[in-house]
């Protein structure tokens, strides 16, 4: 790592005094660490303290002629392997997400052509408000790396996630971000997500409630290993990530369709929760069915199996090919059963029993012809890398 720098932002909290032992332990790794430090950072650290442990001269305001003299913002944003938040506050991650540039740390993070990691800390409610995790999704979205932080008492004094992880993890998370695994280079990788929507009348429809969030945490866990991704997704209302082909569908037929024009693909990961059967007519004109005596029935046609279909391809079938299962009991005997009927290679099945359907947290067990694996229980994206890196050894 002797050649790798970071550019260090440390903005306000109370966390903010472990970047220094950070910036210690990345320098015994021969990380060199350039620091800004935000206005409300050096309530708690000052810029003395980060210049003597980093051996470099510490940045502070957007307007101090002699740094722009010396080296511009531009200059600095970019003349680094990484740039890192840490501790990354809900302010910084607001203003990242909406593309604000009110002070140096911004406006780096807005002109920096390298990859952003963020380490929060924050309050718990904080970090559990909506807003906060709209922010999160939108920096995911557009390709940087948003730790999880930890669980457990907090400095003031709620209990729950949202202090910053320890010095050794980020450490890890930080070398891991410089050399980053490609090892999905040259593989294209098709992916499904989202729900379907079945058309009735021009207003109305059946579909689901799945959001899209693990499909597309997966294709993007895919797209930072290298691949070349084509995410073919229902209607959802989160951000796609950046630099993977979108191409967006409403129904089981389209998808089916969308997904056959865009083959061959190394891979086909079935995320989608598609809708099993159709109204066998959609009305062209707006149904009137109230008032009637009787009630109202409506036949459905069943749509085609989009895994099975692709598992079964005689020509063009993907190499590996993945389904998912959504089980309540019998996991492993559900899962098994699919495996077989579908055709298909491996099985990530969920027990969503618990509380999986729209938390933030999943379990998965992973089935092949050989066996199971199962992961720890982790956040989403945590779920779609521990999945990209299984893809990432299967197909290379
Ligand atoms: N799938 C598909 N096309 C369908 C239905 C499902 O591609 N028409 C895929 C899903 O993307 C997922 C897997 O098949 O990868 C889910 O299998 P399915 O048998 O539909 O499971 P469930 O929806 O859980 O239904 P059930 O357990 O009732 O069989």
């Amino acid at each position: 790592m002797s050649d790798r720098s970071i550019l260090l932002i440390i903005t306000g909290g109370v966390a903010a005094f472990k970047s220094l032992e950070l910036i210690r332990e990345l320098g015994r790794a021969g990380v060199r660490s350039r620091v800004i430090l935000t206005k409300a950072a050096q309530e708690f650290v000052t810029p003395l303290s980060v210049s003597a442990l980093s051996g470099e001269k510490c940045f502070t305001e957007l307007f101090d002629l002699d740094d722009e003299a010396e080296m511009g913002h531009i200059e600095l944003s970019r003349s680094t392997d990484l740039v890192v938040v840490c501790p990354a506050s809900a302010d910084i991650m607001g203003k990242a997400a909406n593309g604000l540039a009110n002070d140096l740390a911004s406006t780096a993070l807005l002109a920096t052509d390298k990859r952003v990691l963020y380490a929060p800390a924050m309050n718990v409610r904080m970090w559990d408000h909506p807003a906060v995790k709209r922010n999160v999704e939108t920096l995911r979205a557009d390709g940087s790396i948003v730790l999880e932080p930890d669980e457990g008492l907090m400095a003031c004094g709620e209990f729950g996630p949202g202090r910053l992880p320890e010095v050794a993890r980020l450490k890890e998370e930080i070398l891991a971000a410089l050399s980053p695994d490609r090892s999905l280079e040259g593989k294209h990788i098709l992916v499904t997500a989202g729900p379907t929507r079945e058309p009735i009348d021009p207003v109305r429809y059946i579909s689901n409630h799945s959001s899209g969030r693990q499909g597309y945490a997966i294709a993007a866990s895919l797209r930072d290993r290298g691949a070349k991704v084509t995410l073919v997704s229902g209607p959802v209302s989160i951000q796609p990530p950046e630099g993977v082909e979108l191409k967006k569908v409403e129904t089981a037929l389209e998808m089916l369709n969308a997904v056959e024009t865009a083959l061959p693909a190394d891979a086909f990961i079935s995320v989608a929760a598609v809708a099993d059967w159709r109204p066998a007519t959609a009305s062209d004109t707006k149904l009137k069915l109230k008032g009637g005596d009787e009630p109202v029935s409506m036949t459905f046609a069943e749509n085609p199996d989009i895994l099975k279909t692709i598992s079964n391809l005689a020509e063009n079938r993907p190499g590996l090919v993945i389904g998912f299962a959504a089980e309540t009991n019998d996991v492993a005997a559900h899962a098994q059963g699919k495996l077989q009927r579908k055709g298909c290679d491996w099985i990530v099945a969920n027990d969503v029993s618990g509380d999986v359907m729209g938390g933030e947290n999943n379990e998965v067990s992973l089935f092949t012809k050989d066996g199971m694996e199962a992961s720890p229980r982790m956040s989403k994206a945590q779920i779609a890398d521990w999945i990209a890196a299984r893809i990432a050894k299967a197909l290379s």
